[in-house]
């Protein structure tokens, strides 16, 4: 995710930005940059890629100054280059900006603005720092044109401003996207996106709270509403090391990201779902809408995690598009003689863009002519550049091995493909409306089940022993059932198998005895009794069962040793809601037996070989 670092001060700020962004290096970044203020003159320097390459370039030019910003970018709108690399300035270069977040409404704002201004990146940001200069005339102070321009945005923003029209100063607010100010002494400041560029300087702190604006100055700081109204906030202290502020508190970044998951669903459908409508506003399908008017039938091609989320995107698109969906594993459809036409719509899933065996059969697929579209995490990969259009999952890096946040971002997005490919066909008003307004209350839904994170490590202490497990699920959640035994092994080693709830009594069946237990995903949905015999199935037989339920459906605790409960929501969007359970349990499982949970052994983060 993206870095934001600024200071102000008595020292020259050049290194201290460089530091703060070499402490936040471990959010993933693809590019970074600086502006530095001097008087009124700003110099400013940046790159694509590592921080090495900043600095490189930084060797040939001289830059010096007290006040400065500084920003590692990881893209979410346009490719990973030295042009969209932050900061950005206005037409002048009088306005430099930096920005963490997505500015929903940028089209419409980039529309207006090109009428008399030039915008040279491909970048959201940019738009904002033409707002600002439209806003700077003559003396208005930086942080009112800056709050002016804020009214015009929708969207979420963590942003650093200077100007050499009003020198001395740096303007930050935030909304969606945090901000810390951190106070090294009498008029030297520090503002940045992540305590770990501010710990080095200090451990005096002001947290801006969603809304706010903040004006720092070597004579102090200011925090005003954006409107207008002032606040008085305390200075609170930071009790954390360098290490527990890059997992921001957590002990793991798989943690970290299992927390995440609500934010990512909000960030999937930011500006992109109309619930009064029932429609899904995708720009990378309505690029090809046409195309996509005229495909009957769908492959999906997906390796890991980003299969099981394949798996539930295609009954999604079968039960409410009513488009033929099948899903293949990139090892597998590379070297079969895949059926493919103009007719056929292929979807390639992968956090990364940049697995070999989904690359090569986006690669084939091309080859036959089909229509292929991307839903990929990471902006500029390979994937993403190949694939005639797509969506960004928009879940921020990764870093952690096992796929967690990104699993959930791939299923929001598989969600609003259906809306998109349902409302061209069948799909009613009232049908795409109630998806949409579902939709839009998972991430509330998302807070419950993550509050039982306490609950289920108590359930991993009875578990994490026994040598072997089954999990199962039907219709939706059967590729949750993959999902959470695919997480148990990759980060605890424990030995899982995911099935068919309604496939086990055909052989697998035979495997039940006192060291295996049963995980169950069996909310109150249309396939709930048949789960419930399942469930009496490996009970007659003596195995212990963990069971995931709907919440108030307190009858399963007839029939399971441990019942964990999520809220209720619409049957296809239950696999966000179900996963959390599971792993939240993984994680406390490989906890227990003492694994290297953000690095298993064997594994890679992204498989970029056959
Ligand atoms: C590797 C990772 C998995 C991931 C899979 C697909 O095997 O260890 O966690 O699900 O690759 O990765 P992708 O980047 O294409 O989603």
């Amino acid at each position: 995710m993206c870095g934001i670092v600024g200071y102000i001060g008595k020292n020259e700020a050049k290194p201290i930005l460089l530091d703060g962004l070499k402490r936040m290096e471990y959010r993933g970044y693809d590019s970074a940059g600086i502006a530095v203020l001097e008087g009124t003159n700003i110099s400013t320097c940046k790159k694509e890629g590592k921080l090495s390459n900043l600095l490189s370039a930084l060797e040939s030019q001289e830059i010096t100054g007290r006040v400065g910003i500084g920003h590692t970018r990881w893209a979410t709108h346009g490719q990973p280059n030295d042009i969209n690399a932050h900061p950005h300035s206005d037409c002048r270069d009088e306005i430099f900006i930096i920005h963490n977040g997505i500015i929903e409404n940028f089209h419409e704002l980039r529309e207006k603005l090109k009428k008399h201004h030039e915008l040279t990146t491909e970048t959201d940001t940019e738009v904002l720092a033409h707002l600002i200069e439209d806003e700077m005339t003559e003396g208005v102070l930086l942080e009112q044109a800056v709050q002016q321009a804020l009214s015009h945005v929708v969207g979420a923003y963590g942003i650093a401003v200077v100007s050499s029209k009003d020198p001395e100063k740096i303007v930050a607010a935030r909304l969606g996207s945090p901000l810390v100010l951190g106070i090294i002494g009498e008029g030297e400041f520090i503002i940045a996106s992540d305590p770990t560029a501010i710990i080095p300087y200090t451990r005096e702190v002001v947290y801006l709270d969603e809304g706010e604006i903040v004006t720092v100055t070597p004579k102090g700081y200011d925090i005003r509403t954006l409107e207008n109204i002032t606040v008085t906030k305390d200075v609170t202290k930071i009790d954390w090391d360098v290490a527990q502020a890059e997992k921001q508190g957590y002990d793991h970044f798989l943690l970290k990201e299992i927390m995440e998951q609500p934010e990512v669903i909000h960030n999937g459908i930011r500006g992109r779902l109309i619930p009064e409508e029932g429609v899904a506003h995708l720009g990378g399908f309505l690029q090809k809408e046409e195309e996509w008017r005229k495909i009957d039938r769908i492959t999906i091609v997906a390796c890991g995690t980003a299969s099981f989320a394949a798996k539930i995107g295609a009954t999604m698109i079968e039960e409410y598009a009513g488009v033929p969906t099948r899903v293949e594993i990139g090892s597998e459809f590379r070297y079969k003689k895949p059926v493919l036409d103009d007719r056929t719509g292929v979807i390639v899933v992968s956090q990364s863009g940049e697995t070999a065996d989904t690359i090569a059969s986006l690669r084939e697929a091309k080859r036959h002519g089909s229509l292929t579209f991307g839903i990929v995490n990471v902006v500029g990969s390979t994937i993403a550049r190949e694939v005639d259009s797509g969506a960004y999952i928009h879940a921020g890096p990764e870093i952690s091995v096992a796929s967690t946040k990104a699993f959930v971002g791939m299923v929001n997005i598989f969600a609003l493909v259906t809306i998109a490919l349902g409302r061209q066909r069948e799909m009613s008003l009232v049908t795409g409306q109630r998806i949409a307004k579902e939709l839009t209350d998972i991430p509330k839904l998302m807070d419950q089940v993550l509050a039982l994170d306490k609950q289920i490590a108590k359930i991993a202490k009875k578990y994490y022993a026994l040598d072997h497990a089954f999990y199962m699920g039907r219709k939706y959640n059967e590729p949750i059932a993959y999902e959470g035994a695919l997480k148990i092994k990759e980060i605890s080693y424990l030995h899982a198998e995911g099935y068919a709830a309604g496939e086990f009594k055909h052989g697998a069946i035979a495997l039940i005895d006192d060291r295996f237990f049963s995980v169950f995903i069996a909310p109150q949905d249309s396939v709930y009794e048949k789960n419930l015999s399942n469930i009496q199935e490996v009970r007659a037989r003596g195995g212990k069962v963990i069971a995931v339920t709907t919440e108030g459906n307190t009858d399963m605790e007839n029939f399971a040793d441990d019942v964990i409960y999520i809220p209720k929501t619409l049957e296809m969007l239950t696999p966000l809601l179900s996963v959390i359970p599971l792993q939240l349990f993984a994680y406390h499982v490989a906890k227990l037996r003492d694994c290297d949970i953000d690095q298993p052994r064997n594994l890679a983060k992204s498989v970029t070989v056959e």
